[in-house]
């Protein structure tokens, strides 16, 4: 749906110093249904990617390729595309109402759907009470909500969010995670950047990883996670009022297994060990 094609982008601070690498080379897909999670650690050039995918910044080299289902011209790729900004830029003396009726318009809603829509939406992501406020006042988590609102107002057929969970509460993050789920199980193809690894692990089929402007990793969660698993299971036990847990791997698992079944032990849980996300992560940077 979205092709990066050898992306590279440097910037200069003074004009004798040295070039600086912000994205190398960088070449993956966003394919069509796709909910994927862009990886990178502060100052990765994950920001840099996203703008120059929104035309905001100009690559020194590359392609970023639409495609057909997208539109057929850069008119209708562009409104076929919902963005989030790393920092929401909302008109801070409108009200969120006002702020989303302008959105809604430029996308070219119809008035009593996009009323609907808001009153929906502003419901659901908890503003509601908030809507006839000036943005000015909102809390940082109440403008990403009403930022992310506006992302998505005209359903779009991609996504792009920069930092969609960053300045939620913890039930901010729980509605935002069930949100962008949902809307990818109804179709919605789905491209937002994060450093916390296990949000992109709980809600991800694929994820993208860069480092200091550097592909590391693109794929499945799952491929990765089998790929990097020993073969090792937990078994867990009653022990008097105590669960213990003791390790096995897949050969000596059977007589294990008897073995401590024979003796009368309780059985509680027997678990196949999985690296998380993190840990293979630190482990294929290292
Ligand atoms: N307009 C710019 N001028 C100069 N340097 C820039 C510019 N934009 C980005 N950079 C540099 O490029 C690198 C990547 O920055 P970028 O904002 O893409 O990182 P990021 O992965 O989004 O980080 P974060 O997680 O902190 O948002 C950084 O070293 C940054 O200083
Ligand atoms: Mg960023």
């Amino acid at each position: 749906m979205i092709e990066f094609k050898n992306i590279s982008k440097s910037f200069q601070y003074n004009f004798w110093d040295k070039k600086f690498k912000a994205l190398d080379n960088v070449s993956f897909n966003i394919n069509e249904g796709e909910l994927v999670g862009f990886l990178g650690a502060n100052g990765a050039g994950k920001t840099t990617l996203i703008k120059i995918l929104m035309e905001f910044s100009r690559q020194d080299s590359g392609d970023v390729i639409f495609s057909r289902t997208m539109g057929n011209t850069p008119e209708k790729i562009k409104s076929s595309i919902g963005y989030l900004p790393e920092k929401a830029y909302l008109y801070q003396h409108l009200t969120g109402k006002e702020f989303l009726e302008y959105t809604g318009a430029l996308y070219g809603i119809p008035k009593n759907e996009l009323k609907e829509l808001i009153a929906k939406w502003t419901d659901r992501m908890a503003i509601g009470y908030a809507i006839d406020r000036r943005i000015h006042g909102y809390s940082k988590g109440m403008q990403q909500r009403l930022g992310f609102i506006s992302s998505l107002i005209h359903r779009p057929k991609v996504l792009i969010l920069d930092e969609p969970l960053s300045g939620l509460d913890p039930l901010g993050r729980r509605d935002f995670k069930n949100i962008l789920k949902e809307l990818n199980n109804e179709g919605i193809t789905i491209f937002f950047s994060s450093h916390i690894v296990p949000d992109v692990e709980e809600i991800c089929n694929k994820v993208i990883f860069i480092e200091k402007g550097k592909l590391i990793y693109e794929g499945s969660i799952d491929e990765l996670v089998i790929k990097n698993s020993n073969d090792l299971y937990s078994v867990k036990y009653l022990s008097g009022e105590k669960i213990e847990t003791i390790q096995v791997n897949e050969a000596d698992k059977r007589e294990v297994l008897t073995e401590m079944l024979k003796n009368g032990l309780n059985i509680v849980e027997i678990e196949k060990e999985k690296p998380r996300l993190e840990e293979i992560i630190y482990k294929i940077k290292s």
